[in-house]
């Protein structure tokens, strides 16, 4: 009988008997911080027993998924202990008991198993005397069959909960399997009687400190291992050898190029392999991730010895995935999850495997190089310090060196391990408090993923999630919960959430779980595989560990991607318009804009700017697909895909390919057709840089924003001339003509006013020392019309010291002149203005025959002109 038979007939009888089947429960367990794992099939069922919740079927029957980790070292290496394993099993909630669960049981397994009678033995709880009466009378085992055991074998309990005595059935292998020991029965550590089946009569409830009350209803819960019956079935020395193990570690073997059950080492290998891939590939299936801390850490831990007798296979590339993939095949039949999960489980492993052989193959090099000196020194062990940096350098767990120091005779100071460890957070908190708390943020994002695990953006396909809060963080440290108005930094396991990178801007969402609301503004990735989501709790209090679902803010993520699908477009069109030296710079990608830098060395001509802006259009109209597909670095570049100068990709990427016109690599949230862009239109071109230019653009609504805005900027213009929009550009042109003439008007009438004001000016010449001195104060609007007015009068007075000054609102404008034929008797315009400046607080100077200058005090200008007289009095000579 096939592992699967066997699970088919056990639900099957059970169904028969009134029984619901239902589905197996995650392995991490609902609600139920008392336990690590789901580890007995009972586990999803504590409130049903305890009365906290009702259960819509009395009788149900489940083949639950399992792990229990206590005994991680001793897989493989005897017939029995695994991490993972499937439990059958039957329960009651406070309907039938011992009297129907007891024959059931031996009927299922006489009849159905076809065990043989005489082989099987019965244990009961010490004082349990309805259970013999139903063994021995009803049944008909003969009662020298039916052992009393105590406590520590015949109460069963896991955790806080519901609980109670049991009984359980053994079958006898034969003495061959046995150790020969006088004393060898029922109970006995060696393998001749083995444990197929507890029956828990559930009656009592544990409390946190380990208090029994009884409990309201009994009930029955049963456990059978499914890989144990299978080895008795199939007559099998260990688990190891049913078809629930063989096809993996066959599977395994041939990857290897080895061969099962011709080598200890070997078969050690591949039964550790098998197990620990079967535990991570559920646990991963279900949610956990490989972490430094609880479950994350048993994930970590598996996974990594899983890693490790792979090199005992020989086996140096990355495997285990490929193992993983072999227990989803063989498993997806019982378990769908494993099938719907399979890309993730196998993504999540092959990174792990990847990063942990990265650090294996440099703290194996250190570690054996400890190991050498702590021989040569005759040390029997590696220093807690040294096992310490392992751990903390290279990651290297200190179980991990403690296998291979061992493997080499010798220890491991754990005491001085952990007192390295204590130390460190010592050195980690003080160093909180004293550094500047942003340059600790890295090192603290570091540490969180580290604990965490990478969290998974599930955007690209999805708006929403149902995700789980990993940890919470105020002002940069690790809190249980946040309140309505608190700002908090938020982790998930999962999220929909675009974190900023690429240019383009980060989501905006809503989270929410029971009775709590949080707006989450930003969302970053401050390292590789974290992404940090920032927001307010409005209302409630948010929790570690809830569960919430998550909600994108959806039109805005949908303007973000029609900018940035736009974006790509416009690479390629100002490619094919300006060249091929044409290349991105920078972009900023927005809800309503776009901004794209690029190398060009002049600037785009409103010619090209119309191509461009056309062949972007012209590809919008097109209605493009979009696709979005992953593949090598290599094979995309040999596609033709651009990617950026300089930017760091890994051996897989990430491609965008819109129709035949754009191919890039890029890790951004796009459109499925360009037609969703609606128009691109550029709004402006700028340099920003040598040889760097700059387009902004925008698309979609905002193109139509961007039109509005022009509109009521012509209607503005047009209020202003005062003028119908459709006669604007004829009124603009008819009020610039009529300005020009107006300017032409005053220029003339400014021209007969000099000329006046000249005449009348002329009228005040002095004479000094025979020289003719002209010297006033003018309406001259500027220094040029004030140097045409000196002129005109130099050339009417033919011979004389001209100077004149006008006020310029604040400022003072001073000009001078000498007729060439002074200059022989001391005359000097230059000199003659520096003087006159000073006085209406200025300066300047220049040529003997004509200077200027400027003063700050037009009060004093009449002061400054009515000094000229004596100026020019002491230049005469
Ligand atoms: N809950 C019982 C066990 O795990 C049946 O053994």
């Amino acid at each position: 009988m096939t592992g699967r038979e066997i699970r088919e007939k056990y639900l099957k009888f059970f169904e028969e008997r009134g029984h619901q089947i239902l589905p197996s429960a995650s392995l991490i367990p609902h609600n139920d911080p008392s336990i690590l794992w789901t580890a007995a099939g009972m586990v999803p069922f504590k409130p049903f027993f305890t009365g906290q919740a009702v259960s819509e079927y009395k009788r149900v029957t489940t083949c639950q998924k399992c792990i229990r980790t206590p005994d991680i070292e001793v897989v493989g290496r005897t017939a029995r202990h695994h991490t993972f394993f499937e439990m059958l099993g039957n329960f009651s909630f406070g309907d039938y008991f011992k009297e129907k669960a007891i024959p059931w049981a031996w009927e299922f397994v006489t009849e159905h198993l076809g065990l043989p009678k005489e082989k099987l033995w019965i244990t009961i709880y010490l004082d349990d005397d309805e259970a013999f009466e139903i063994w021995h009378k009803v049944v008909g085992v003969p009662a020298e069959r039916i052992v009393r055991m105590g406590k520590d074998t015949n109460f069963w309990e896991i955790g806080v909960g519901p609980c109670g005595p049991c009984s359980e059935i053994y079958v006898d292998l034969g003495e061959a399997r046995g150790c020969g020991s006088p004393d060898c029965r029922v109970g006995c550590d060696c393998d001749r009687f083995l444990e197929i089946w507890n029956l828990v009569f559930i009656q009592f409830f544990r409390d946190e400190e380990g208090n029994y009350s009884p409990l309201k209803n009994k009930g029955i819960d049963t456990g059978m291992g499914l890989e144990r019956v299978a080895s008795v079935l199939q007559n099998v020395a260990s688990n190891f050898d049913t078809d629930l193990f063989r096809e993996i570690m066959d599977y395994t073997a041939d990857l290897a190029g080895q061969k099962y059950g011709q080598n200890e080492n070997i078969d050690l290998a591949l039964k550790v392999i098998a197990d620990h891939c079967r535990a991570v590939t559920f646990a991963v299936g279900d949610g956990a991730l490989p972490g430094n801390e609880g479950r994350g850490y048993v994930i970590r831990r598996l996974l990594r010895r899983a890693v490790r007798f792979g090199r005992v296979l020989g086996v140096k590339e990355p495997f285990l995935y490929k193992v993983s993939q072999a227990v989803i095949q063989q498993m997806q039949t019982a378990y769908p999850e494993l099938k719907q999960k399979a890309e993730h489980i196998l993504r999540v492993i092959s990174t792990e495997e990847e990063r942990f052989l990265e650090t294996l193959a440099a703290g194996s090099d250190i570690l054996s190089a400890l190991i050498s000196e702590a021989k040569a020194a005759g040390a029997s062990e590696i220093s807690g310090d040294d096992a310490f940096k392992l751990y903390d350098t290279f990651g290297f767990p200190l179980e991990l060196t403690q296998e291979i120091a061992g493997e080499q005779g010798l220890g491991v100071d754990v005491d001085g391990f952990a007192a390295a460890m204590e130390e460190q957070r010592k050195r980690a908190r003080s160093a909180r408090q004293e550094t500047e708390y942003l340059s600790e943020k890295g090192v603290m994002y570091k540490a969180l993923r580290e604990e965490l695990g990478e969290n998974r953006f599930m955007g690209y396909g999805t708006l929403t999630t149902d995700s789980n809060v990993l940890a919470l963080l105020k002002d940069g440290l690790q809190e249980i919960s946040a309140e309505a108005g608190e700002e908090v930094e938020i982790i998930l396991d999962v999220t929909p959430c675009y974190a900023e990178s690429g240019g383009q801007v980060a989501d905006i969402a809503v989270l929410r779980g029971k009775d709590v609301e949080v707006e989450i503004t930003s969302v970053s990735r401050p390292v590789e595989g974290l992404i940090v989501h920032r927001g307010k709790v409005l209302s409630g209090v948010l929790k570690r560990h809830d569960a919430v679902k998550v909600e994108v803010a959806k039109v805005r993520r949908q303007d973000i991607a029609r900018n940035h699908s736009a974006t790509h477009l416009l690479h390629k069109a100002l490619k094919e318009v300006l060249g091929e030296h044409v290349n991105q710079a920078g972009s900023l990608v927005e809800p309503d804009r776009l901004r794209f830098d690029f190398t060009h060395y002049a600037a785009v001509t409103p010619e090209e700017l119309a191509r461009i802006e056309a062949l972007v259009n012209e590809a919008v109209l097109a209605n493009l697909p979009i696709e979005v597909f992953e593949t090598s670095l290599a094979k995309a570049k040999e596609m033709g895909a651009a990617a950026l100068f300089g930017e760091k990709y890994g051996k897989q990427v990430r491609v965008v390919k819109m129709g035949e016109f754009s191919m890039e690599l890029c890790g951004g949230t796009h459109l499925t057709s360009t037609a969703e862009v609606g128009l691109f239109k550029i709004v402006n071109e700028t340099s920003v840089g040598a040889g760097l230019r700059r387009i902004e653009a925008v698309t979609g609504l905002g193109v139509l924003r961007h039109l509005a805005a022009k509109e009521a900027q012509l209607q503005e213009v047009a209020a202003v001339i005062k003028s119908p929009i459709h006669e604007l550009v004829r009124r603009a042109e008819g009020l610039v003509q009529h300005n020009k003439a107006l300017e032409q008007e005053i220029e003339n009438l400014r021209n007969k006013l000099a000329k006046s004001e000249v005449q009348e000016i002329l009228g005040q010449v002095q004479q000094i020392k025979g020289v003719p001195v002209l010297a006033a104060v003018v309406a001259a609007p500027d220094m040029d019309n004030l140097r045409g007015m000196v002129d005109m009068l130099r050339d009417k007075l033919g011979s004389g010291v001209i100077l004149l000054g006008s006020a310029a609102g604040e400022k003072v404008n001073l000009v001078a002149a000498v007729t060439k034929d002074l200059l022989s008797r001391g005359l000097h315009a230059g000199n003659l203005v520096k003087e006159i400046a000073k006085v209406v607080g200025g300066g300047g100077g220049g040529r003997p025959d004509m200077a200027q200058a400027g003063g700050k005090e037009p009060a004093k200008l009449q002061e400054a002109i009515t000094k000229v007289a004596s100026v020019v009095e002491a230049q005469i000579k």
